[in-house]
């Protein structure tokens, strides 16, 4: 039961539930909701050092530079193969985003008990927002067609089924009236948290991947940043599911059964499969230092990754084949030298009218 809707239906009676109680029948999901967010004291403490990494981490389209990307872009400074690979890489990001905004808004969130594990999804889901608006932004500034990006799928048969897997794989907690509560589906649920763990830990990668290797060669410099900005943001959702997928276990180790943990680890051989052959359609027989063979273990190194964050067993023993991405994203998967004078700058809590 995600609200205690009846709560407030029957007459005061001071003899309900003491603070003490209420905090210690805390659940991320299935636990006591009384609907009004009561977020100190904690039970989830991640999930506020989350929230506060998150409001660190403010920033807007508009601060991002495209006047150089433009020139490169009408200039002809890229390849026909480079543009044609920047477009499907863009396409399917904005494609991922706004399709996050909706599953996380509509599927996700009202499932979930804990006051402050729901602070963290709100602003999550803020800020796969404002990743919408950025690609808008981007496509406003380097006078794209909205159609040959938003529209892609309709003309692409690659983005067109990559799209259905990641809308099907949410699909079993989108039937109507969908609730927590009972094994079978509570066990969906903790099945959709590993499915978001996919799409937002690894099916953005390979245009990340893409992104980097362009602005590496000063191309696109701006976009670069821009996907930064991003990646920064979804490292953060990546911790933070990982965090809810790991709690959920703990507080109904019951759902961890052998059955979920083979068709975890199976989802996830999958779908490196398929960001593999996705990068492939945008990258042909290789460009930009991106080959077929570096791509497939990089994606590799990425799926071993998030199923050792769950405690599943790693498939590939990969190793990442671009140390380079290691500096350029240490620790948030930032570039830490450049975004600290940003970060810090919106760290003041100052308002100016
Ligand atoms: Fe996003
Ligand atoms: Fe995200």
């Amino acid at each position: 039961m995600s609200f205690s809707k009846n709560l407030f239906q029957s007459e005061f009676s001071d003899s309900q539930m003491t603070n003490e109680e209420i905090i210690n029948k805390r659940r991320v999901i299935n636990g006591f909701d009384d609907g009004l967010m009561q977020a100190s004291p904690l039970k989830h403490p991640w999930a506020r050092d989350i929230f506060k990494k998150m409001q660190r981490n403010n920033w807007v389209a508009e601060e991002i530079p495209f006047q150089i990307d433009y020139e490169q872009w009408t200039n002809n400074k890229l390849t026909e193969a480079e543009k044609k690979c920047f477009i499907r890489a863009l396409a399917f990001a904005s494609n991922l985003d706004g399709l996050l905004t909706k599953t996380l808004s509509e599927l996700i969130k009202p499932q979930i008990t804990s006051p402050e594990v729901c602070l963290a999804i709100s602003r999550q889901i803020y800020e796969e927002a404002l990743h919408v608006d950025s690609y808008s932004c981007m496509i406003e500034a380097l006078s794209f067609n909205p159609e040959e990006v938003y529209g892609l799928y309709r003309k692409d048969k690659n983005l067109f089924y990559k799209n259905r897997t990641v809308l099907k794989s949410v699909s079993k907690i989108a039937t109507p009236g969908f609730q927590t509560g009972t094994l079978e589906n509570d066990i969906l649920f903790l099945e959709a948290c590993t499915t978001n763990l996919i799409l937002e830990g690894i099916f953005f990668y390979s245009a990340f991947l893409i992104f980097y290797n362009l602005g590496r060669q000063n191309k696109m410099p701006g976009s670069k940043e821009m996907i930064q900005f991003i990646n920064r943001d979804e490292d953060l959702h990546v911790a933070l599911f990982v965090n809810i997928i790991n709690t959920i276990r703990q507080e109904q180790p019951e759902l961890w059964t052998p059955a979920l943990q083979a068709l975890i680890t199976q989802n996830i051989i999958d779908s490196v499969q398929m960001e593999y052959e996705w990068c492939l359609s945008c990258i042909g027989d290789g460009m930009l230092g991106l080959t077929p063979e570096n791509t497939k273990e990089y994606l590799q190194f990425i799926g071993d990754t998030r199923l050792a964050s769950i405690g599943l067993k790693k498939q590939w023993n990969a190793k990442n084949p671009f140390p380079w991405i290691d500096e350029l994203t240490q620790g948030n998967m930032i570039e830490v030298n450049f975004f600290e004078g940003r970060v810090k700058e919106y760290q003041t809590g100052t308002l100016q009218w």
